[in-house]
Formats: C-alpha cells, structure tokens, sequence
C-alpha cells in the first residue's frame, strides 16, 4: 500500500527521498512521486508505474535542487494509477504539497464546498482536498493551519507536508494510519514504515493517532490535536540494515523462507525456560482464564490462515473453543462477543486496516484482546490488552513467509502455556520439546525436498492446481494454494479432502494436478482414499508427506517430504515445502516475485 518518506537536512533531498521509497517498493504501489523545496519555490516530479521510472526522469534524484523534501508510493484507491493522481498534490497557489497515506471518507462534500469556493482540482483524488484546505487555513501559521484542516477531515490520513513559507521544514500528520520520525544529527526523517529509515538512523519516535510534528534539520517537536507540545520517547530500532536487505539471495521472498528456522527459533527459544513455556509480556494467570468462555481468532490474508492453523493446537491442548473469523466479515456480523471472550488478533504489520477495525468492534464489546503481531509498536500491538511480538524480522517480500511460521509458531506456544494455566496438561514436556524441535525440523524440510525446483518446471504450465488435505493439512494447504496465486498467478484452490467427493471432484481430470497433503498419521488412510479417487480420475498427485510413508510412495506420483515431528505442531514445517513450491513456480512463469501485482504488503484501507 502506498508509502510515505519526508527528509530534510543539508545533503540533496531527492536522492534521498528515492532511496527511501525504493525502500517502500516492496508494499506494493502503482505511481510514485517526489516534491522538493527550494529558494521558496516547489518542485513536483511523478510517473506512474515504478520508482525507476521517476529515477530516470530526475537523473538518480541529483537533477532536483533542494535539501527539504517529501515522497510518496502511491497505491490506487480513489482514481486510477495516473501520473495525475499520483502524490505529491500542490495547492493552487503552489505554496503547500502533501503526500497522503489512507483514505479521507468526507473527501466528497469538501470537494463540492472547495469547488464552490474557487479551489480548482488537478486529480480524482480524496487527498487533493487537503491540501486545499490548508491553503485555505494557512495565516503564517503551519501548525494552526495543520489543525485547522484535520479538524475538518473525516477516515484514515498519514500526511508529510511542505510549505514554501516554512523553508527546511517538514511536517507529518498522524490519523489511523502509521507514520514514524527518524532521528538524525543535522537532518530529520519521516516514513510510513520503519525500513526506509534505518540505513539512516535507528532512533525513531512512533507517533500516535492524533499527534502531529515539526521537523527541522536540527530540531523535532510533537504537538497533540491542540497544539500543545508532547514529550515523546525516542526508541531504538533493533532491526539492521542487513536484515532488510537480499543478502546475496535473487529474491526477498527466498531469503525470507531459509530465514524461518532462525525466525521461528528466535520466537520460540527466549520464552522456554526450565521445561516450560513463558510469555512474561502477557502477565496472565489462571484468574484470567477460568472466565474465557471461548476465543475468537480475527486476522486477514495469510495471517488468517495462520489462526486456522493454531486453532487445532488451542482446541486439542486447553479444550476452549476457538472460533476463527475473516477480520473484514466479523466486524460486520454484528459478533456473539462480550467479557467472556478472548479475542487473539494476528497481523505480521499490525497495521492491517480490517483487522483494526475487527479489533475495536470486539473490544466495545468487552472482549479481552491479545494480538500477535511482528511490527513493533504498529497500531495492532498498540491497541492490544496484551501483545506478543513474533521475532520474525523485517518481511519485504509480499507475500508473507516467516510472518506466517513465526505466527503459527506463537498460537502453538500460546496452546501449550494457557494449557499449563489451566491445568489441563498434566505433563506439558513433550510438548515443549517439540516446540524445541520446529527451528531443526523446518531446516530439514528446506534441506530434504531438492527434488522442488525440478517439480516446479513440472507444474508450472498447470491450468489450475487443488491442494487437498484433512485437519490440520487442510490448514495447510489453504496457505499453500495461497501463496501459489500470490506470486505465480496459477489458479490454485485449497479443500477440504473429504469434500471433493461433494462437487469439486467433477473438475478432476487428467489436466488438474492435485496436491495431496498427507502428514498426520492418524487420518493418513482417509486422505491415501481421496489420493485414488482423483488419480483414477486422471489427475496426476504430487504429495507432501512425512518420510518413509511408504503407503503413499506407492500411490502419489511425486513426492515431498517433512521430517517426522509432532502432527499437532506440523503446519510450521508442512507449509515450507509448498512456499518453495510456489517459489520456484512463479520463478518459471517468470514472475515479478517480491511485488506481486496488485498485491500489497500491508493492507491500510478497509
Ligand atoms: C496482505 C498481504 C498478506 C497478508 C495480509 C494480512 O494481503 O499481502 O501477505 O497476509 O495482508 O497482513 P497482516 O500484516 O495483517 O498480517
């Protein structure tokens, strides 16, 4: 989704600015542009389509004077991806351009009343109106200006803004939409997003919904809606600039998958101590359970999907219901959620604008909230009761990879510790020591499926894929048709393995591949039976199982494998096999793998 950069100092703003938003690329974006300030004059430079496009335009950025700056990626919600459209908007007298993240929900009838007042309108745009307004409210007074205009303002904005009037200033604006100051010596910074500032600086102040800031080469003030000024906290970023870099890997998304037995270790690993699992950021106790009539999972996308996995594992070990809900369907199902309910959130970004909104209907309605969420400090944590952060690292890829595992990783834990405090288990060390066992057996699931890249040049032609599967391998394979139309553009779909029989079945032919995931012992036989109805149907079966099955050898006419491990605390380790599957797919289909089309890495608009 779009991305937002702001910098200004004494070096060359546009190099900058488009370093930074190279940095934005991987959020998905449709148009991109750049406005720098000099000698009291703006400059506006846009193209749709990508950022190398503006680099070419402007000479790397070096043929645009100016040391104070803002840039924008935009993704399309309000017009199409024009160059027209594209941000940064300047006002009619050229004084004032804005970039803007989110979406300005009364954009219509300040159009009409803007219009009427002479105000003359360059794009479809709901973020033209802003920056309309605050020519309109402009005396000598930025901040006033500032206040003026989001009093007006109805929805979500994240905006960076420059004033002609205010030389080597910038200024940022937060509502329900992330934006993050970085702190420099003799230069500030602003971006939506963490990554585009930490080849620059790791001190960074969050700001909050309402909060908006005054940036200067040499100074920073934070100012609440009133204008009065606010003490903020500068933290320190703990992720590298390596980390969010490729490191020698062709894709992100690869490097993001041989990532996850570190990402799922460092998850895991600090929270088990003497046999046991803690999470001491949760500072819950039994007391706090025993009323929890049932937990609802809410999420988006493969985060979704990552609750249908951990849902099996809180089920089996804490014998509490669990529902699992669609975040942008169950804030409009008007929820049977109150006092009684656990509500666990799960979003890599925390910044996922159905899930929030999912997360404030369930907490009007008394629900206690934990969220499991990557992206320190993002909205999601933020608005949590409770918040546990899976360790996963930065994930540039789109489509989501260690995200997923480190998710699933922490539902597992959650299972085994809630477990614990309810004194169900009544031994919970073999559990723990398969917790222990998932950073090892995933490497093994990397390392044993060689056979995946030449499987790929295989399938790849494939009109359509079914990943089948029962239980927990349902679960699994609904990740694993996912992540294959993400990024290969193969039609895949995931069911059930006992469903087929009841419709999906009559599309199998000897054209439709199926993927058969087959990795619980205990409903294996159930599944080997769905495996000889689509084969005598034609269909040729690649299946995912665990070694030395040799029932399904026998049957299926490729193969990959998983490690033997715990069938209750599979999914982590069966998904990888699959996310190398679809990898190496979209690679033949020659796809832009990192930047899907039409995809975004963080969903900001509902
Ligand atoms: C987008 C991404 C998915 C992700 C989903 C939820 O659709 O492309 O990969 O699963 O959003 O994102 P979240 O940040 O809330 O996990």
């Amino acid at each position: 989704m779009c991305g937002i950069v702001g910098f200004t100092g004494v070096q060359q703003a546009a190099p900058i600015l488009l370093e930074g938003l190279k940095k934005l690329e991987y959020r998905g974006y449709d148009s991109a542009g750049i406005a720098v300030m000099s000698d009291r004059s703006i400059s506006v430079n846009k193209c749709k389509g990508r950022i190398a496009r503006l680099c070419e335009k402007t000479g790397d950025g070096t043929d645009v004077k100016g040391t104070t700056g803002i840039g924008h990626t935009r993704w399309a919600t309000h017009g199409a991806p024009t160059e027209e459209n594209a941000h940064p908007h300047l006002s009619n007298d050229g004084r004032f351009a804005i970039v803007h993240n989110g979406i300005i929900e009364n954009y219509l009838s300040l159009r009409e009343e803007l219009t009427a007042d002479g105000y003359r309108f360059e794009s479809e745009t709901d973020t033209e109106v802003i920056v309309h307004l605050i020519e309109m409210y402009y005396r000598g007074d930025m901040r006033d200006a500032l206040i003026r205009t989001t009093n007006r303002l109805s929805g979500s904005y994240a905006l960076g803004v420059i004033c002609t009037e205010e030389p080597g200033k910038i200024y940022a604006v937060r509502e329900a939409s992330p934006l993050i100051i970085g702190v420099g010596a003799g230069e500030n910074y602003f971006a939506s997003d963490v990554t585009a500032l930490v080849s620059h600086t790791r001190n960074v102040i969050y700001l909050e919904d309402g909060e908006f800031a005054e940036l200067s080469t040499d100074s920073i003030g934070v100012f609440d809606v009133l204008g009065h000024e606010i003490n903020k906290k500068i933290t320190r970023v703990m992720w590298d600039v390596q980390a969010a870099e490729k490191g020698g890997y062709e894709h992100f998304m690869l490097k993001e998958i041989i990532e996850q037995p570190a990402a799922v270790k460092a998850t895991i690993a600090p929270r088990i101590r003497d046999g046991k699992v803690f999470f001491e950021e949760l500072d819950m106790s039994y007391d706090d359970l025993r009323d929890i009539r049932k937990i609802v999972i809410t999420a988006c996308g493969s985060a979704y999907y990552a609750g249908c996995s951990g849902r099996y594992a809180l089920e089996r070990l804490c014998r509490i219901p669990v529902e699992i809900e669609l975040a942008s369907e169950l804030r409009y199902n008007n929820p049977l959620i109150d006092e009684h309910t656990l509500l666990i959130v799960i979003s890599q970004s925390g910044e996922t604008a159905d899930t929030i909104a999912a997360m404030r209907e369930c907490k009007a309605r008394g629900a206690s909230t934990l969220a499991i969420v990557n992206v320190v400090g993002s909205t999601i944590a933020k608005l949590a009761d409770h918040t546990i952060y899976t360790w996963a690292g930065p994930e540039i890829a789109v489509a989501t990879t260690k995200g997923y595992t480190t998710q699933v990783a922490v539902l597992y834990m959650l299972s085994v510790y809630f477990s614990d405090l309810l004194g169900i288990t009544e031994d919970e060390k073999p559990y723990v020591r398969a917790l222990q066992e998932l950073p090892r057996a995933i490497q093994q699931a990397i390392d044993m499926n060689p056979s995946v890249r030449p499987l790929a040049k295989k399938y790849h032609r494939s009109s359509a894929l079914f990943f089948i599967g029962r239980n927990t391998d349902y679960a699994v394979a609904l990740e694993g048709a996912l992540k294959m139309k993400e990024i290969s553009y193969l039609h895949a779909e995931a069911y059930a393995a006992g469903e087929l029989k009841h419709g999906t079945i009559a599309l199998i032919d000897e054209h439709q591949p199926v993927i058969a995931l087959c990795c619980n012992p205990a409903i294996m036989e159930k599944t080997l039976s769905n495996i000889v109805e689509v084969k005598s149907r034609g269909a040729e079966v690649l299946a995912l199982t665990f070694r030395n099955n040799h029932k399904i050898l026998s049957v299926a006419d490729d193969l990959l494998f998983i490690p033997d491990i715990d069938p209750v605390f599979s999914a982590v380790v069966e998904i990888v096999p699959l996310q190398l599957l679809a990898y190496y797919v979209a690679k033949e289909n020659g796809c832009d793998i990192d930047k899907p089309k039409n995809l975004a890495k963080s969903v900001t608009v509902e």
